[in-house]
C-alpha cells in the first residue's frame, strides 16, 4: 500500500500533485511519501510488538537524513555499511546503541569512528577483520560488541547479484569455521562476543529461505551457548521482497514474515535484530521524469526521457522492472515505446514496450517502487547532477536534497599547474 494516487486524472503524492513539485524543482526528481514510510515501518514493527526486537533500518536502501530521522523517531535503529552511513545515522539522531555495522570491508578509520560513537554491534565478517577490530579497540582501551555474520549456505532464490548467503559468496564466515572464529574472538583483547548474524540476500519473495536461515541460526545460538559463549543477540538481516508492478509474484506479507521469525526464535531468550531496507522504503518512492522526444528508429520507437541510468540504475543492473505511469491521464490510444534516457550507452534503457498514450515533450512519467536503492545508487555519469529528493507530508512538500549546480560538481576538482611538456 502506498500514498500515490490519481486525483482528477493527475498523479499525486499524498495531497500534492506531482506537476506542482516538477514546477518547483524541475525534473527528474525522486519523491517520497512520509505516510507510506511511516505505515511500512509501523506494519513491520507491529509484527514484532511485545518482543525484544531492534529494527535496524538498512541505511543503504535510502540514506537521506530526513528519512533516517523520520524512522529513527519511530524507534528504528540503523544497519550501516560505511563510515559515511555512520555519519548520516548519527546526524539524523539515531542513538549509537541502535546502530549495527555490517559489511565485508570495514576500514580501520571506519572501525575507530564506530567505536568512538559507541555503536551497539559490529557484525564481523571474517577473522582478519576481527584482528583489526581487536587491535583498534585495545589501543583505545575499549571493548567492541561483536557478532559474527555467518554464511549459512542458504540459496535465497533471488537474483544472483543480490544473493549473499551461499557457499562461495564473499559474505560472512563460512559455516565450517564458525566455532574456531568464536573461540578466537573469546581470546582476543578488546572484543566482547554477543551475537550471531546472518543476511541471505535481498528481494526474497518466499518465506522458505528465511525459515531455513533462521532455524540454522537458532540452532547455532544453542550450540554456541552450550560451548560457553554468551550469545544475547540474533541478527537475521533484511531481504523481504516487495511487489514491483502488477504482474509480479506477491511477496510474503510482513505480518507472516514476523510470525515466522517469532515462531522460530520463540523461547530462545534473545534480542532479535532485523535489517529491513527495501520493505520499508521501496514503495514509498517514485522517480519522476519528463518526456523529451519521441524517436522513430524504424524497428523500434523510443520515448527519450530526461532521467537516465545514472539516476536509476536498477533496470540496467538487475533487469529490474519498475512500472511506468503517466502523471496526467489522457484520453488517447496507447502505443508501445521503449523508454530510454539521454546517457550515451545502449544500456540506458529503462523498459521496452511500455504502453504510453500519445506522449508529448514535457509530459511527466513516474517510475513506481523507486524508493529503495534508487537515489542512493545514483552517479553523476555524463556530468548529470544528482537528482533532487523531495519528501511529501500531507499537503506540503520539502526538498530534502537539492539538485547540485554545475559549480557544486566542479568545486571538488582542480586543474593543477603541470609542467609544460
Ligand atoms: N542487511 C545487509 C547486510 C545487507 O547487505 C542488505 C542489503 C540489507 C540488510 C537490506 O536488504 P533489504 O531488506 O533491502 O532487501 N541494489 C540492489 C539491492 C542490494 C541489497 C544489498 N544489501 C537492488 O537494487 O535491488
Amino acid at each position: 500500500m502506498d500514498h500515490f494516487a490519481y486525483v482528477d486524472g493527475t498523479l499525486c503524492a499524498e495531497n500534492v500533485p506531482l506537476p506542482e513539485i516538477a514546477r518547483s524543482v524541475g525534473t527528474p526528481f525522486y519523491v517520497y511519501s512520509t505516510a507510506t514510510l511511516r505505515r511500512h515501518f509501523d506494519v513491520f514493527a507491529e509484527g514484532f510488538a511485545g518482543t525484544d526486537t531492534l529494527i535496524a533500518f538498512a541505511v543503504k536502501s535510502l540514506s537521506n537524513i530526513a528519512v533516517l530521522s523520520l524512522l529513527g523517531k519511530r524507534g528504528a535503529g540503523a544497519d550501516i555499511v560505511s563510515g559515511g552511513e555512520l555519519f548520516r545515522a548519527l546526524k539524523a539522531g539515531i542513538p549509537a546503541e541502535r546502530i549495527v555495522f555490517s559489511g565485508v570491508g570495514k576500514t580501520e578509520r571506519e572501525i575507530a569512528d564506530a567505536l568512538d560513537a559507541g555503536i551497539g554491534q559490529f557484525n564481523v565478517e571474517g577473522e582478519a577483520e576481527l584482528a583489526v577490530l581487536s587491535r583498534v579497540a585495545s589501543e583505545k582501551g575499549m571493548t567492541a560488541p561483536v557478532s559474527f555474520r555467518i554464511n549459512p549456505d542458504v540459496d535465497a532464490g533471488t537474483h544472483d547479484k543480490i544473493s549473499t548467503g551461499r557457499k562461495g559468496d564473499k559474505f560472512g564466515v563460512p559455516r565450517a569455521r564458525t566455532f574456531d572464529a568464536y573461540a578466537l574472538a573469546e581470546k582476543l583483547p578488546g572484543i566482547r562476543v554477543q551475537g550471531v548474524a546472518m543476511h541471505i540476500g535481498s528481494q526474497i519473495t518466499s518465506l522458505a529461505p528465511f525459515e531455513a536461515a533462521a532455524r540454522s541460526a537458532v540452532e547455532l545460538v544453542g550450540t554456541l551457548r552450550g560451548m560457553g559463549h554468551d550469545i544475547r543477540t540474533l541478527d537475521l538481516g533484511g531481504g523481504l521482497g516487495i511487489p514491483y508492478g502488477r504482474a509480479a509474484e506477491p511477496p510474503p506479507l510482513p505480518s507472516d514474515y514476523a510470525k515466522l521469525i517469532r515462531s522460530v526464535t520463540d523461547g530462545t531468550d534473545i534480542r532479535v535484530m532485523l535489517e529491513p531496507g527495501r520493505m520499508i522504503v521501496g514503495n514509498a518512492g517514485l522517480f519522476v521524469v519528463s518526456m523529451l522526444y519521441a524517436k522513430d528508429q524504424e524497428t523500434r520507437t523510443y520515448a527519450i526521457v530526461d532521467g537516465a541510468m545514472n539516476d536509476l540504475i536498477r533496470p540496467m543492473l538487475y533487469g529490474a522492472h519498475h512500472e511506468i505511469m503517466p502523471v496526467t491521464e489522457k484520453d488517447a490510444a496507447a502505443t508501445n515505446y521503449d523508454v530510454a534516457g539521454p546517457v550515451c550507452e545502449s544500456t540506458d534503457l529503462f523498459a521496452r514496450d511500455v504502453a504510453l498514450q500519445d506522449p508529448q515533450p514535457g509530459d511527466l512519467l513516474a517510475f513506481r517502487t523507486a524508493g529503495a536503492y534508487g537515489a542512493v545508487s545514483a552517479s553523476q555519469y555524463n556530468t548529470r547532477p544528482l537528482v533532487p529528493e523531495v519528501l511529501v507530508d500531507g499537503d506540503r512538500f520539502h526538498v530534502i536534497r537539492r539538485r547540485p549546480s554545475y559549480e557544486d560538481i566542479l568545486s571538488l576538482e582542480t586543474i593543477p599547474d603541470l609542467s609544460d611538456h
